[in-house]
Formats: structure tokens, C-alpha cells, sequence
């Protein structure tokens, strides 16, 4: 029987807006720097609202990223020697090929940490999170405070020229405190779906 313990599982970090996500995926990436361990930071180039090739978080934390347009582009820098860990933030913004990237790597005994919005500004799962969530060892759900009330946010309330977005709105928009708030269940509002449910 072979006791040894092995590296290798996948994290996930998720959660609304403002609720410290890249705080505490740059948390565990400090942690791993500090032990001199490898860990390569990536993020998709489409969230360019605070720098390109930095990690931000909404408080100003930063650390330097590798700015990626395919996941392919993960395995490359995983050659020729794989590091202790990865860490992937804006997760939901990946295509699901990001799945077997992550599920690969693990097996292959690396660290993946990946960190991600749960819902869309609907309210409804975004993209392969739901997934990443089944898949992953480790699961951290984060909350915010709901900007109307105070309460715990775990939604997010996009707001185009101060008011709710419709659900037809694309899902994708970059964007932070002029277009997002926190909100909790009770105070998110989405202008309705064409069928009338809500
Ligand atoms: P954050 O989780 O680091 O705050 O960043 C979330 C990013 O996702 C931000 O650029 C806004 C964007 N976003 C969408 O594209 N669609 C959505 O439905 C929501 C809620 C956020
Ligand atoms: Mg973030
Ligand atoms: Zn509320």
C-alpha cells in the first residue's frame, strides 16, 4: 500500500463581485511564493479593467499575470517543467476546454486554483462554473454586502445608467463599480425575460 501523500486537486474560489475572490486567490498565491514553490498566475485577456498582465483585486492587490486568449496557451507554460500550482482568476470568463486543463494538470499532481464569479448578473450559474464547482476538491464560497440593505450579497446587480439591466443584455461586460453592485437575493432586481418569468 502506498501511503504517500500527493500534490495535485483543484480549488475553486467563487462568489459575487466585491466579495474579496482575487483577494484571497492572491492570498494563496503569496503563500505558495513565500514556501519558494512555482505557481503560474494566468488570467483571460478579456478582463483588462485594472492592468494587463496583473492580477487586481477591486482593493488594489496585484501581482503579475500571464494574460491568456486560448487555454492552450496554460499547457505551454507548463512546459518543459510543471509548477507546484496554478492559479487561473476571472475563471468564468474561459471556454469549457478549460475543464480538462484543469482536471489534467491536477492529475498530473498540480495545484489548481482557479477563482470565478458563481452567477452571472442574472443570477443564474455563469458558464463553466457550475462544473468547476462539481469538479473541484475544494470549494470557497464567498459573500459580499448587499449595497441596498446590508446583508450578505451573493448576487451581483449590473445597472446600465443606474438601473436594472433587462435579461436579454449580453452576459458578457467588463466593468466594476460604475456598472456592479453586490446585492443579496432579496434586493437583486433583473427587468424580466420575454416569456414573463421572472
Ligand atoms: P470580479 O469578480 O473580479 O469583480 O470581476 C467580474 C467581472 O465580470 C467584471 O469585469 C464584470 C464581469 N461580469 C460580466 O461580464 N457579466 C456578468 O454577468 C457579471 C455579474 C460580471
Ligand atoms: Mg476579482
Ligand atoms: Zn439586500
Amino acid at each position: 500500500m502506498n501511503l504517500q501523500v500527493k500534490d495535485g486537486w483543484i480549488e475553486v474560489i467563487a462568489g459575487s463581485m466585491y466579495a474579496g475572490k482575487t483577494e484571497e486567490l492572491l492570498r494563496r498565491v503569496r503563500r505558495i511564493q513565500f514556501a519558494k514553490k512555482k505557481v503560474l498566475i494566468f488570467k483571460p485577456k478579456i478582463d483588462n479593467r485594472y492592468s494587463s498582465n496583473e492580477v487586481v483585486s477591486h482593493d488594489n492587490g496585484r501581482i503579475e499575470s500571464i494574460d491568456i486568449e486560448t487555454t492552450e496557451e496554460i499547457y505551454t507554460h507548463c512546459a518543459p517543467e510543471l509548477p507546484y500550482a496554478i492559479a487561473i482568476d476571472e475563471v468564468q470568463f474561459l471556454g469549457p476546454e478549460v475543464i480538462d486543463v484543469c482536471e489534467n494538470l491536477a492529475d498530473k499532481g498540480v495545484r489548481v486554483i482557479v477563482a470565478g464569479l458563481d452567477k452571472n448578473f442574472r443570477g443564474e450559474p455563469f458558464g463553466i462554473m457550475p462544473e468547476l464547482l462539481a469538479r473541484a476538491e475544494f470549494v470557497t464560497k464567498l459573500d459580499a454586502i448587499c449595497q441596498v440593505c446590508g446583508a450578505p450579497a451573493t448576487r451581483t446587480q449590473r445597472l446600465i445608467n443606474g438601473e436594472p439591466a433587462h435579461y436579454n443584455d449580453p452576459i458578457i461586460k467588463v466593468g466594476a463599480k460604475e456598472q456592479y453592485e453586490a446585492r443579496c437575493r432579496h434586493c437583486h432586481v433583473v427587468l424580466e425575460k420575454p416569456n414573463g418569468k421572472k
